[in-house]
């Protein structure tokens, strides 16, 4: 079945759709995105991606390319013509396409909205999470605003290659002071050596996780209590348990960090449990 994308404004086949050179996404990465899970044809997640883009559209001071309700129409159909039943969806919205020069645009440009959707294997993911992952850590070297979701992510696409390199599935990024920030395109999570599920706060410079929201949210419905605090490398190698979570990846154990087996080496019984619920939650809640 032929793929189709959205680009603004019309679905054109996968293959041929275009953006302009001197889109700003293109040449600045002056642009923002946002991933959603699909399940069963259906957005997980929805508000929390769709809060989150407004607010980083709002920090980068891009305009707000349509109302919320015609954005939704867009992601479904572009869902639906696509014909995913389990994937995800991603969109980017960018500052629009001008002559190439730092500061923003003429007032009135118009925003580039793209729209992309592709089946992702669940059962491929689901043997990889129970069979858990392994992961390596790399020096965090990116600017000062992860809180932003943007386009920007040189240094994530290196660690994640660094990853890959080595034979892992992603890689944690570490702060000057040994504490884990997150992962490249992940919230990094352990259950400690005392059994505290810990993970960074988001006052720090990381990405607020939809998926660790809804996980968050879970875990006070079930009275655990989560450790919002930042943890080292150290702490991680000796945890009886670690997990990361995202779109996509949902809730996925990891069972080694830089070659250092974590527990017993298996994934753990608390991120087996949370990935279960994170993903009955997430398929009851989808749009
Ligand atoms: N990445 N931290 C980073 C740096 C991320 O890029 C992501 C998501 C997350 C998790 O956020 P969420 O739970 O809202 O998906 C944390 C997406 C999936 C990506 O880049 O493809």
């Amino acid at each position: 079945m032929s793929r189709v994308a959205y680009v603004n404004g019309t679905y054109q086949p996968h293959g041929q759709a275009v953006v302009h050179i001197e889109d700003r996404g293109f040449q600045f990465a002056d642009g923002v995105y946002e991933v959603w899970s699909v399940f069963d044809g259906r957005l997980a997640d929805f508000d929390g991606h769709m809060t989150r883009l407004v607010r980083s559209l709002t920090e980068l001071r891009i305009e707000v390319p349509m109302t919320r309700g015609s954005l939704t129409q867009v992601l479904k159909e572009t869902v639906r013509r696509n014909r995913v039943r389990d994937g995800i969806v991603y969109l980017q919205v960018t500052r629009g396409a001008a002559r190439r020069d730092h500061p923003f645009p003429a007032e009135g440009t118009p925003p580039s909205v793209i729209v992309t959707s592709k089946s992702v294997s669940f059962a491929k993911a689901q043997a990889q999470a129970a069979k858990g992952v392994a992961v390596i850590t790399q020096p965090d070297i990116r600017w000062g605003r992860c809180d932003i979701k943007t386009v920007g992510l040189l240094p994530n696409v290196l660690a994640k290659q660094a990853a890959r390199d080595r034979g892992a599935y992603e890689a944690w990024m570490v702060d000057e002071m040994g504490l884990v920030t997150e992962g490249s395109s992940t919230n990094a999570w352990i259950v400690d050596k005392n059994g505290k599920l810990r993970t960074r706060d988001t006052q720090a410079n990381i990405l607020k996780g939809c998926t660790r929201t809804t996980l968050m949210a879970l875990i006070a419905e079930h009275g655990l209590e989560v450790d919002e605090r930042p943890f080292s490398v150290d702490d991680a190698k000796e945890a009886q348990e670690a997990f990361f979570t995202a779109a996509g990846a949902f809730v996925m154990p990891a069972i080694s960090i830089d070659g250092v087996k974590i527990g017993n080496g298996k994934p753990g019984p608390i991120a087996t449990r949370l990935r279960t619920e994170y993903l009955d939650k997430a398929r009851r809640d989808a749009v």
